[in-house]
């Protein structure tokens, strides 16, 4: 395993391309609304890329066929946008996305509410949100990779939900997925030691029951395997000497 440390002028690179994400995020999140197609905010946000000189990341990659990745409801991660599927009120929807900017990659992702949705629903997008705050709490300089895990486990798990397994955070730089693989839960090892200039994806996805999935037959969408919601918050962090930097956070 070779995790990369960035220099200055990458960091740069990097900070850019993040933000320019989180700039298309803002344009994305207003969208969400009942009866827009989940294939409608796809191409929307390949729009919002494009038109800032920057390339979706996820389009092409291990042959997905889209921008944004628009998964609802029991839908974890890695959903294909349909044009047919047209999101309502009450849904939960989590678009993830990432882009290239001068060969740098950025990768986010927020679960969003339609409408009006039930206390429970919000209840799980708070703690997945709060689990990536958790988490990086421990992403400094001298503290251990899986620290983040155990810490996002230790906030998430009194909560009774399950935290997803087959699905990590990672490095991210000149490709979208480096190393190291970070794990939203408690592992029995401390893992690298973190050094700042080391760029993570740092990404829980939290499922309302049972932390078990599988995938569908189009390969790609990843649902819950029983039927509960599922949750995911994502940035693209710097590790400092001191708090780390959320680099996809729009100041
Ligand atoms: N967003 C995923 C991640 O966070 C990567 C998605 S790749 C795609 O690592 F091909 F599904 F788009
Ligand atoms: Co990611």
């Amino acid at each position: 395993m070779s995790v990369s440390i960035k220099s200055p002028h990458e960091i740069e690179l990097m900070r850019e391309s993040c933000r320019i994400l989180s700039e298309v995020y803002e344009e994305m999140g207003k969208m969400i609304e009942p009866g827009i197609s989940t294939l409608d905010i796809d191409k929307e946000g390949e729009r919002l890329i494009r038109s800032r000189g920057c390339i979706p990341n996820f389009l092409h990659y291990n042959g997905y066929p889209a921008s944004v990745c628009v998964s609802v409801n029991d839908e974890v991660v890695h959903g294909i946008p349909n044009k047919n599927h047209k999101i309502k009120e009450g849904d939960i929807v989590s678009l993830d996305c990432g882009l290239i900017y001068k060969g740098y990659h950025s990768d986010m992702a927020r679960t969003y509410p339609v409408g009006k949705i039930s206390p429970e629903a919000q209840q799980l997008l708070d703690v997945t949100k709060q689990a990536f705050f958790e988490g990086i709490k421990m992403a400094k300089a001298g503290n251990h990779l899986y620290d983040i895990s155990a810490a996002i486990d230790d906030y998430v798990t009194p909560f009774g939900y399950g935290i997803v397994k087959d699905l990590v955070g990672h490095g991210i730089g000149t490709k979208l997925h480096e190393d190291p693989q970070i794990p939203n839960f408690r592992q029995n090892r401390k893992g690298i030691k973190l050094e700042a200039g080391m760029t993570l994806a740092i990404e829980p996805m939290i499922n309302m029951g049972g932390w078990e999935v599988c995938w569908l037959d189009d390969d790609w969408t990843v649902v819950t395997e029983d039927g509960s919601l599922s949750a995911h918050y994502e940035n693209t962090i710097l590790i400092t000497d001191g708090e780390p930097e959320i680099l996809t956070l729009r100041q």
